[in-house]
């Protein structure tokens, strides 16, 4: 079978069969496909599109294009959670241990940032000796014993998603229903779950920039997912603001700490849409009957303590700091210039360019322009203001943690340029948190 005429067949808008999509496959692994290739097939799906039965081959291909694991003898339901990426989606951290405190047992295989979107795995390096990499049998054990374990991508699980991944990032080839589709179901279906719960984020801060694209998406989802045996749920939710106050990698943790114990009144955004995402968890686990008795569940784990529990020893068993919880300021890194971000009139928030602001964090150093960059962990925004807040002129409607000066003033521009500012009293109506 020759390379160029499965690129051919898909430039043309005809569909692929499925050796014509196992060849692609196995081209990603043993490297008989060039990057050239790679990228030209991307860029034809991009443009003409698979249909569902592609997607379903695509996704069961690139699952099986490594190891599957599986949890036979779990005594709990294994269940998941994947969002689609935002800026300052800090869910992850809190939800595995909650879902962990109320039965669930969560495998989490969690990714870096990506363009402008933060990454959990990178906020979880922001923890002193966190390992995000541990041996197999040691992930196999803090998840059986915990309940929960948070790491990052394996070079076994979908080896094919990791190098079609890297080439789609740097070829604007991201944004395709099949293959976010595939890419994100290769990686779950590849870690053995039995329910997962998909947060398809909507907005300028997200992949989907649009509700159509994120309806798409969610029904593509689901339905593959279906088709392989796994349950499914997808909420569509809003990204067309910062989620939560916190956006950078040791401040997001910090934030997570903070929702964990519940010392400070918990961010009602946050904490929607993780009550949300968690009590999908509890039901497609059959932990709970319904969404009103698992969020109630839920509710009782963040209060007893145990989910705060939970991510302290899911932390210490994977290397960090035993103490973290009761002494975050002594570990998490934190960067030596902090400075507001003035309100340049009074008013009312009423939009928030997103991607933008995630930009600002990579620009600060939190992110990656080049695979291979180096985070700072300490920079960031944190006490962000959210859309529909009424500030007076000068009033800060974030902070800046940055790693000097220069870089500090040319953020809070950046910020500034980046938020909208109405007179107070012009109508104004709050986007739902969950759409749909
Ligand atoms: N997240 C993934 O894992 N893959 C995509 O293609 C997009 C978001």
């Amino acid at each position: 079978m020759l390379v160029q005429e499965i690129i051919r067949t898909k430039r043309e808008g005809k569909a692929l069969d499925e050796a014509q999509i196992q060849h692609f496959v196995h081209g990603l692994v043993d490297g008989s496909w060039s990057e050239g290739q790679v990228a030209a097939l991307g860029m034809a799906v991009f443009l003409r599109g698979m249909d569902r039965a592609e997607a379903v081959a695509l996704t069961r291909a690139m699952m099986h294009s490594g190891r599957v694991l599986s949890w036979p003898d779990m005594p709990g339901p294994v269940l998941d959670k994947h969002s689609s990426g935002g800026v300052g989606d800090k869910i992850s951290l809190m939800l595995a241990p909650m879902v962990a405190a109320c039965g669930g047992y969560v495998p989490m295989i969690a990714g870096r940032g990506l363009g402008h979107t933060g990454g959990t795995v990178d906020k979880l390096e922001a923890i002193p000796g966190y390992s995000t990499a541990p041996a197999p049998a040691d992930f196999d054990r803090i998840v059986r014993t915990l309940g929960c374990a948070i790491i990052g991508q394996t070079g076994d699980l979908a080896p094919a998603d990791k190098r079609f991944y890297a080439t789609r990032d740097v070829t604007a080839t991201v944004e395709s229903v099949p293959l976010i589709t595939a890419s994100i179901l290769s990686k779950k279906l590849a870690a053995g779950l039995q329910g997962l719960a998909m947060d398809i984020k909507c907005g300028n801060g997200a992949f989907a920039a649009t509700p159509e694209f994120g309806q798409e998406l969610a029904r593509s989802i689901v339905e593959v997912a279906g088709g392989a045996g796994l349950r499914t749920r997808a909420l569509i939710t809003d990204m067309n603001q910062v989620l939560g106050r916190e956006v950078g990698n040791a401040l997001e943790v910090q934030g997570v700490i903070d929702y964990l114990k519940g010392d400070k009144p918990r961010e009602a955004r946050t904490h929607e849409l993780t009550l949300a995402l968690c009590a999908e968890m509890l039901v497609l686990g059959g932990l709970a009957p319904d969404v009103g008795a698992a969020r109630v569940k839920l509710q009782a784990a963040l209060d007893s303590g145990a989910a705060a529990e939970r991510f302290a020893r899911m932390v210490a068993a994977l290397g960090g700091p035993v103490d973290l919880l009761e002494r975050p300021q002594a570990y998490l890194p934190s960067a030596p210039v902090v400075k507001p971000v003035p309100a340049p009139r009074a008013g009312r928030i009423t939009g928030m360019q997103t991607r933008d602001i995630g930009l600002v964090i990579v620009e600060l150093g939190g992110g990656r322009r080049l695979p291979s960059d180096t985070l700072d962990m300490r920079v960031g925004l944190d006490r962000m203001a959210q859309l529909g807040e009424v500030l007076s002129a000068g009033q800060p409607m974030a902070f800046v943690h940055a790693a000097d000066e220069a870089a500090a003033d040319r953020a809070i521009a950046q910020v500034t340029a980046a938020v909208t500012i109405a007179d107070a009293g012009a109508p104004w109506k709050a986007p739902s948190l969950v759409m749909a």
